[in-house]
């Protein structure tokens, strides 16, 4: 039998690459591994946890389906849907919550992270969005997910529900696990931490053109481009800086650029511009001047298939009904089961 695989994304904005190397490649790459049957959803029910503009949300839930599929998601191959359209996940996981406790939702490290960004929004919702999910995933019998580290906690509530169901009522859920992909942790390219929609200068949006892509990348942090290479940090001469402090705070703008070198241009390239870091140098403006190009050649075919589609929204319509459908068999199933075994009636 084929191995599930259940993967979701709140929709809250346009994807930037960040978003589309850390878990869109990943989702392509399974759905055309036969070893695999692919389940992509739109978490809108998870975005309502947070405060969100009802005025656009269904166009912002359209969005995530076009996005899907603009980067190669393929409704013949993969089940695409919208998880409100498959209430059975509600209702697993209100069964699902008579097995966790609420102290344990109340010390996950990504409940306690919400409370602090909205004060006045910690809802019933909020508390329960692990337990959502985790019905996302064992509603499908998933084995791998494809999620960021962020989401680590979910995934072990997910395997405690489905331990603790599996024992309680002889159900036969699964206990997923990760699916990596390579570019999970894309990194800013202001040079800290990861590229991130709430930090300005960070990111590049899927939709962004040649010029656009450049600007940004002409604002990234560098150095004076030559000097040593010391486990993994890059350590610039002195010479032709401005040296100091701005020196320091730089490196981590190299090290960044020379991530995206590697994501985008492979990692033969990468390797050349090591050596000239330590040899005659990089000369930053043709590297970015190239990356960006690298960058832009790698989203064309994405924004085209974009185009396409925003001209045919009864294709799209079409698409997340059927998804719904598809989706909704394998629910039913499940949660009927589910209920049986619960003593139901
Ligand atoms: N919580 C996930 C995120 O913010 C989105 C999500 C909801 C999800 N349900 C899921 C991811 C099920 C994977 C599987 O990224």
């Amino acid at each position: 039998m084929k191995k599930r695989v259940l993967a979701g994304m709140r929709p809250t904005n346009l994807l930037h690459i960040g978003n589309y190397l850390g878990s869109t490649k990943g989702m392509l790459a399974l759905q055309e591994d036969p070893k695999y049957e692919t389940f992509y959803m739109v978490a809108d029910l998870h975005a309502i946890t947070t405060p969100y503009d009802p005025m656009i949300f269904q166009d912002a839930t359209r969005n995530v389906i076009i996005d899907y599929i603009s980067a190669g998601l393929d409704p013949k191959k993969s089940i695409l849907f919208v998880q409100s359209h498959v209430v059975e996940h509600i209702e697993l996981a209100y069964l699902f919550s008579t097995a966790v406790s609420v102290a344990r939702m109340k010390h996950l490290p990504t409940y306690k992270e919400k409370v602090k960004q909205h004060p006045k929004n910690v809802t019933m919702a909020l508390l329960y969005y692990p337990v959502l999910m985790a019905a996302d995933i064992l509603i499908y019998k998933a084995d791998a997910v494809p999620v960021g580290i962020d989401q680590l906690p979910h995934l072990e509530i997910t395997r405690e529900i489905a331990r603790k169901m599996n024992k309680k009522y002889r159900t036969n859920f699964p206990e997923p696990e990760q699916f990596k992909t390579k570019g999970e942790y894309v990194p800013s390219l202001m040079g800290e931490g990861k590229m991130s929609k709430s930090v300005e200068g960070s990111y590049i949006n899927l939709t962004d053109g040649l010029e656009m892509i450049k600007n940004k990348l002409a604002l990234a942090p560098t150095d004076s481009g030559k000097g040593s290479l010391q486990g993994g940090q890059y350590i610039s001469n002195e010479a032709n800086s401005g040296g100091g402090v701005k020196n320091i705070a730089s490196s981590g703008g190299v090290k960044n650029l020379l991530i995206f070198v590697e994501l985008f241009q492979g990692e033969k390239k990468r390797r050349e511009y090591e050596k000239q870091y330590t040899t005659t140098g990089i000369k930053y403006k043709d590297l970015k001047e190239e990356l960006a190009q690298a960058i832009y050649e790698d989203l064309l075919p994405i924004q085209k298939k974009r185009k396409e589609l925003e001209k045919n929204p009864e294709y799209v319509n079409k698409v997340i009904k059927e998804g719904a459908v598809k989706a909704g068999k394998v629910a039913k199933k499940t949660l009927e089961e589910v209920k049986e075994k619960m003593g139901l009636l």
